[in-house]
């Protein structure tokens, strides 16, 4: 009998889905003669057996497409003993041998809990974020195709702040780590970048570096930062971060924004320097994916196919190096991949020296 496997896509969306989702149903049919079924709005649809067929006619002409087909939620399916049950037995009710979880930490953490509690539900993750947060892998799809679209926004505020010789403070996603911010800041030429990773002084790390840019006779200047970075209070103490909406997901998220916002304000304030403030917000995470994410993507679709016909489970699919390939998921999958101190260095070298 055919092996019948279950693909879900479970957070926030990102381009590149649909190229794992076409490449695991490419390979699994025409390799391994695999049946699978398509589990709408992530654990949700699994919650609610809401499914589609997913052949090769489904899944053909989705490379370019930005997205999910399968569409996806922010259900938690270990949020209760109740939501438990019925995802372990849904899962046999549909007769699955197999899921395929595409998601983050939350997604393929709710995954490996699963499979922790009950061996026969067989998954294997593959690993998706723009934020490109996740443990185990060096990078995520979704992440070049928003850091390239990040890239260019920041070149056209260069010609806007210029013609009109002011600040520009540009918001980027990635909630409790850097990397968006930091590299499309370094690749978008920004005089300042502010992340997660380190809380910055507003006065040290803001508002003197732009004094000194404006002594210098600079004409304008970028300011990137990520929606997650935090105010240091004093030696010891962070400040808060800034908030949207207090409502939490199932998965005890908060909905971060504002800080650019804040930050034009207080450098019109302190610095007299007139600033304007753009959140690039989900224009990171819509659109078509990049030739980068395309191929990693279709990479990784294929080898969570591979996976499933090797009977391995508890796995998820990371790149190595060069090399996609299955790794064991565990506890760790939980935490977030932070910037290492080469890149938090890095962020802070194009930034004027003050001497403070
Ligand atoms: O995790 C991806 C991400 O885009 C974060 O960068 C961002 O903070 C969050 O999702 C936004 O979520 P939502 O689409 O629910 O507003």
């Amino acid at each position: 009998m055919a092996t019948r496997v279950g693909i879900l896509t479970g957070g926030g969306d990102c381009p590149g889905l649909n190229a794992v989702i076409r490449a695991a149903v490419y390979r699994g049919k025409n390799e391994y003669n695999m049946e699978f079924v398509g589990i709408r709005y992530g654990w949700k649809g699994l919650l609610e057996k809401d499914t589609i067929p997913l052949n090769i006619d489904d899944v053909r002409d989705t490379i370019a497409i930005g997205g999910t087909m399968l569409r996806t939620s922010r259900t938690n399916p270990t949020k209760t003993e109740k939501y438990i049950k019925t995802a372990i037995k849904n899962f046999r009710d549909l007769e699955l041998d197999y899921l395929i979880a595409i998601g983050g930490e939350d997604t393929l953490g709710a995954a490996f809990k699963l499979w922790k509690i009950d061996n026969d539900f067989r998954v294997v993750g593959v690993p998706k974020t723009i934020d490109n947060d996740l443990w185990g892998t060096d990078v995520t799809f979704g992440f070049d195709t928003a850091i390239n679209l990040a890239v260019e926004a920041i070149d056209h505020l260069h010609t806007t702040a210029r013609s009109h010789n002011r600040v520009m403070v540009v918001e980027l996603m990635g909630r409790h780590a850097g990397w968006i911010t930091l590299e499309a800041g370094i690749g978008g030429g920004a005089d300042i970048i502010l992340i997660p990773e380190v809380p910055f002084d507003i006065e040290k790390d803001l508002c003197e570096p732009l004094r000194k840019l404006k002594a210098e006779g600079r004409e304008y200047a970028i300011v990137a930062v990520s929606e997650g970075a935090k105010l240091k209070v004093d030696e010891d103490r962070d400040g808060s971060l800034i908030i949207q909406e207090v409502d939490r997901d199932e998965f005890g998220h908060v909905r971060l924004g504002g800080i650019a916002k804040a930050l034009a304000e207080q450098i019109e304030d302190r610095v007299g320097w007139e600033s304007r403030f753009v959140v690039l917000g989900h224009l990171q995470r819509g659109g078509p994916p990049s030739a980068f994410d395309r191929v990693l993507s279709t990479r990784y679709g294929i080898a969570a196919a591979d996976a499933v016909a090797e009977g391995l489970s508890g796995v998820m699919i990371a790149l190595k190096g060069s090399v996609v390939e299955p790794i064991e998921m565990t506890e760790e999958i939980k935490n977030i991949k932070k910037l290492p101190e080469e890149y938090r260095r890095m962020a802070k070298l194009f930034s004027p020296k003050t001497g403070k």
